[in-house]
């Protein structure tokens, strides 16, 4: 069929693929341990569950401004000032359907061909392809294992050219985990700054930042740069809401304008009831997201230990988000299982356990582990990832060059 040739650019996320496959064996009855997942295992909190019920038993139930309804702009705007100590108006802020669409909507408004966009990898694949969406060119700075996957400031820079539009940085990054620095930030913002290159920031995870950090994100870049900075980000991982689709974009109010313009034309407004919970989220008391912390930090601490028991498994311990992201390529071999497609393709057969493989995040050789699970199960994927290696290796069919 003769698709659009952008179609062509982009492919299925792999993270919804992953998912896909572990929903079909579900079905069929089979115990699947998913550590696939990029979503909180946690209830919606109750009190925003509420909101929501009272918004429907008042009919709240009609069309809203495309922008989202005031008063969730405003409880935006109230959070960030008590998190980051910013000062944004509503008309800075647009209300939509995740970050995923916070995004999406800065791509079209901002990037067209003929631009460069630079982002770090390993990334988040919608990142990417929003980009190529929008007919613009990434440009792929690497991070890397060994030093934490550390995004660093001079290789950023190195890679601005007269064409970059934009600067896409993911913090805490999804698969990685690792947290930008501020020093790094601050050095990225301030070329940017007088290169009038664009800063994107992508904080969907920011609220899952584990151990003592500087990490304000949002205030280093409103403080540097702010008229040329947007800010994305969601309900979706703060508060366990991640199918209310409730997400925002923070920037200049002709950039948000021009997403509104986008969004009228496409999606037009968030479901009104997901607005009524969005605010109870954001104005509520945020015990939750503080026991959801805890209870992730705790997981990350006993999953890291119990995989890197194994020597065969090497992994960074992230400092934010909820994955896991360890190195495998030293075990895969030509005659056995030779990529980490295959080792995830095999894990999900035989031992019935999702993981994402790192080809989805442009990064072969590594897998994405969820610790968005009960410890119970966390420990029982673990369990069931330790004994297949061991199976395979004693089957010869991974290497065993560690
Ligand atoms: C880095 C990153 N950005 C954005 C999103 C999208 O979040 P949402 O569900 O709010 O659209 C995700 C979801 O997994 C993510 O990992």
């Amino acid at each position: 069929m003769n698709f659009a040739s952008r179609m062509s650019r982009v492919t299925v996320s792999p993270t919804l693929r992953v998912a896909a496959e572990a929903d079909r064996l579900r079905r069929q009855g089979v115990d699947v341990v998913d550590l696939g997942a990029g979503e909180p295992d946690f209830g919606t909190p109750e009190h925003v569950k509420n909101a929501a019920h009272a918004a429907l038993d008042a009919n709240f139930t009609k069309y809203t401004p495309s922008a989202g309804v005031l008063e969730l702009r405003e409880a935006v705007c109230q959070r960030y000032r008590l998190d980051y100590g910013v000062h944004v108006k509503p008309e800075e802020v647009i209300i939509t359907a995740g970050a995923k669409q916070a995004l999406y909507n800065t791509a079209m408004v901002l990037f067209e061909p003929g631009d460069e966009v630079i982002t770090h990898g390993p990334f988040w694949p919608s990142i990417v392809d929003q980009i190529k969406l929008a007919d613009a060119k990434p440009v792929i700075v690497q991070t890397h294992m060994e030093d934490g996957f550390k995004i660093k400031a001079g290789e950023i820079i190195d890679a601005i050219t007269p064409r970059t539009k934009a600067i896409v940085i993911n913090s805490p990054c999804n698969p990685t985990g690792a947290l930008i620095a501020e020093d790094d930030l601050i050095a990225i913002a301030d070329a940017a700054s007088a290169r009038g290159i664009w800063m994107v920031a992508d904080v969907t995870y920011e609220k899952l930042v584990y151990d003592v950090a500087s990490h304000n994100v949002v205030g280093v870049l409103f403080e540097r740069m702010r008229d040329r900075t947007v800010i994305c980000s969601a309900a979706s991982k703060a508060y366990a809401m991640t199918g209310w689709r409730c997400g925002w974009a923070i920037g200049p109010k002709e950039v948000t304008a021009q997403s509104n313009v986008l969004q009228g034309h496409s999606t037009s407004n968030i479901n009104s009831i997901t607005q009524k919970a969005g605010i109870a989220a954001l104005t509520g008391p945020q015990d939750d997201v503080a026991k959801m912390l805890n209870e992730y930090r705790e997981r990350r601490d006993a999953v890291h230990a119990w995989l890197t028991a194994d020597p065969r498994f090497v992994c960074v311990k992230p400092g934010g988000a909820f994955y896991l992201f360890p190195y495998i390529a030293d075990l895969l071999s030509p005659g056995g299982i030779k990529s980490s497609g295959e080792f995830a393709e095999a894990l999900l057969k035989e031992v019935a356990v999702a993981v994402t493989p790192g080809e989805g995040f442009d990064s072969p050789g590594f897998f994405r582990l969820s610790y968005a699970t009960s410890i119970e199960r966390l420990e029982e994927g673990v369990d069931r990832i330790r004994s297949f290696v061991q199976k395979l290796e004693s089957s010869g069919k991974l290497a065993t060059t560690r």
